[in-house]
């Protein structure tokens, strides 16, 4: 990570949340988010990692069901609003720190939870296996990412290669509903789940 690099995020989180699904102020949009959310956590009490966590949106609605949430971003001003938002609760807590090698502890977390930030990494393969490593015995990974008509982002099967390269046994859902966004999209977004656990020991749910 350079620090012209969160400069730039630093710059940039002024008007972050006013994209849709940044900011996630209509109600529609949020609770899109919400059942999402829901659909692939593990039940209350979790101890969550965000990762990239930006402005702290989707910390603020872990937070709201009850999930404990670190969020680790390294854009001072990011953290500095995702404080704002979600730091007030209990068990939340919000640092500066690389994404890539979140300052968070190994095995400790049920879920590993990161949106639009693993593409933008440097080495993701290495961020994945570190990320890995921060989980607890039956914690899962949560990443939400896109191959965006910009050319940038991952594919959900280079997401898969990289989630199944650390170990992990994955399934993944499309995420076409133009709820979550705020209006229909062309592109590809999706969200890939790891867990530790072979896939045969899974007991019926579609993630
Ligand atoms: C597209 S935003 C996503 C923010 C949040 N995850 C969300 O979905 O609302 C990408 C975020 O990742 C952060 N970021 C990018 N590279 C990072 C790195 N190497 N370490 C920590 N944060 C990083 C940026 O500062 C920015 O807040």
């Amino acid at each position: 990570m350079t620090s012209r690099e969160s400069a730039s995020w630093d710059a940039q989180a002024a008007t972050f949340d006013n994209e849709p699904d940044h900011g996630l102020r209509d109600p529609l949009v949020r609770d899109a988010w919400r059942k999402l959310l829901r659909s692939v956590l593990p039940p209350i009490p979790a101890r969550i990692a965000d990762l990239g966590c930006g402005t702290g949106t989707l910390s603020l609605l872990l937070a709201e069901d009850g999930y404990a949430v670190d969020g680790v971003d390294f854009s001072p001003e990011m953290v500095r609003r995702a404080t704002y938002k979600a730091g007030s609760f209990p068990g939340t807590s919000f640092v500066v720190g690389d994404a890539g090698d979140p300052p968070l502890d190994d095995g400790s977390y049920d879920v590993v939870l990161s949106r639009h930030v693993l593409w933008a990494l440097p080495e993701p393969a290495a961020a994945v296996a570190r990320w890995t490593r921060l989980l607890a015995s039956d914690g899962r990974l949560v990443l939400v990412e896109g191959s965006w008509s910009t050319g940038a982002g991952l594919t959900a099967r280079e997401t898969v290669a990289l989630v199944e390269g650390a170990g992990l046994t994955t399934t993944s859902r499309v995420l076409d509903d133009p709820e979550l966004w705020g209006g229909p999209i062309s592109d590809e977004r999706y969200v890939v789940v790891g867990k530790r656990f072979p896939k045969q020991r899974e007991s019926g749910s579609s993630l």
